[in-house]
């Protein structure tokens, strides 16, 4: 007796367009609508499914991934350098798993359209294995349109087949980069019908991966348009970048990490914010300005992705990466991400609550010189004294006094986790 499987929730909806409504003019209420939609199938039909996917991703993913350093410059020999450095310097052990390829290691399509890794990867299941024999896991990267940003090829029209492959080779992880999709999506005719496009394109990649039966990380970069962190769980995301293309500068990470603010309630286990990958100890930034990053990225619960090159760290580069209680505070299985607190000129606090009651507090100093910076830990909620630990210089500070007063270096912060 042959019984009709029921459909994936997210193929039902693709299937009966019950998201799409032609006379929807705004698209805030098409957002609604869209998430009431897909949540409630997702709850009715696919408890497991869901479970799964949050499974992989219950803390921010934390690794290492190829594009800040080494960009089109990525191969086989460089990847396998990148796990055993991975390993040897520590990171492993401090809790970094996914080793990310990023953009360039596509060749073209076989006759029958299944993509090939150039010759700069003569072997991907073979790199896999080796990934995984070293307690490490393996990312990859496409685009839901036919070409890649760098030009290489995309996933469009070969989603289902793309992830068969990644399956097949032993892939964990997948940043999926809008790219070229972009162009597809000018060509729809309206903001509407071009950002379901959009969302049917992820949903459509996530619905692939699902099938494929093996847990793999879903990660949504789209730059963060159409206010990403709206829909990118109900997409199937892991995580979703919510800004443009980090670089190795003061301004840009500062721009990126301080312009997070208000998206904290939309993170939690199994999905996640991404300011983007770190570039801690690629030069740019200095050891104060690096801190800053670090701790901002912790207080975000953004994915911790190591950008550098990790076989050539410098001490201070693997002390900044792998301070156990810097990655404790990003860790934190409450998932509750930071937000901005109280800010005034360039001086901003952020804090999170974490899982034991105690919160993490980050007191920045954006200005050129140090400064004293000054404030009541009755803003955090806290009606007695606290009890304060300085997290980068590892020391118990004893109990505080409600208002209080510290030096910042210069681009520098402060980072505390404090209890009543
Ligand atoms: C986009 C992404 C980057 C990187 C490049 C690769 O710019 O935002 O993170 O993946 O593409 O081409």
């Amino acid at each position: 007796m042959s019984r009709r499987k029921k459909p994936h929730p997210l193929i039902a909806l693709q299937e009966e367009r019950v998201f799409m409504r032609s006379d929807l003019r705004h698209k805030s209420s098409f957002v609604r609508q869209l998430g009431v939609g897909i949540g409630l199938l997702l709850l009715l039909v696919a408890p497991k499914d869901a479970a799964q996917n949050l499974a992989v991703a219950t803390t921010p993913p934390m690794g290492w991934n190829s594009w800040n350093h080494f960009a089109g410059k990525i191969d086989d020999a460089t990847v396998r350098a990148q796990a055993n450095a991975m390993v040897s310097s520590g990171m492993r052990d401090a809790g970094y798993v996914y080793i990310n390829i990023d953009d360039t290691w596509q060749a073209e399509r076989d006759a029958q359209g299944v993509i090939q890794a150039n010759s700069r990867f003569p072997d991907m299941k073979a790199l896999a294995d080796y990934v995984h024999a070293k307690g490490l896991k393996l990312g990859i990267y496409s685009s839901p349109g036919p070409k890649t940003c760098a030009g290489f090829a995309g996933s469009y029209g070969h989603e289902k087949q793309d992830a068969q492959t990644y399956a097949a080779w032993g892939i964990d992880y997948l940043k999926y980069d809008l790219c070229s999709f972009g162009k597809i999506m000018e060509a729809a005719g309206s903001p509407e019908a071009a950002h379901k496009l959009m969302l049917d394109a992820y949903a459509k990649m996530h619905i692939a991966l699902q099938q494929t039966g093996r847990p793999m990380v879903y990660s949504l970069c789209q730059y963060g348009a159409d206010a990403v962190w709206h829909w990118g769980a109900l997409v199937g995301g892991n995580s979703w970048r919510t800004t443009g293309d980090i670089s190795d500068k003061y301004s840009s990470m500062t721009q990126i990490g301080f312009g997070q603010a208000g998206l904290a309630k939309y993170a939690g286990p199994g999905h996640w914010n991404d300011p983007d990958m770190l570039e801690v100890g690629n030069g740019g930034m200095n050891l104060e300005e690096y801190r800053t990053h670090m701790s901002l990225w912790a207080l975000l619960a953004a994915p911790l992705l190591a950008g550098n090159d990790l076989s050539t760290m410098r001490p201070e580069t693997i002390a900044l990466l792998t301070n156990r209680e810097v990655i404790a505070i990003d860790q934190d299985p409450l998932g509750q991400q930071a937000d901005r607190v109280w800010a005034e000129g360039t001086q901003e606090i952020w804090a999170r609550l974490l899982a034991d009651g105690s919160k993490a507090i980050g007191i920045f100093n954006r200005f050129d010189w140090p400064q004293d910076i000054e404030f009541s830990f009755r803003e955090f909620g806290f009606k007695g004294g606290v009890k304060g630990r300085d997290i980068w210089a590892a020391k118990d500070l004893g109990t505080l006094p409600n208002n209080y007063r510290v030096r910042v270096p210069s681009h520098g912060v402060v980072l505390l986790r404090v209890s009543e």
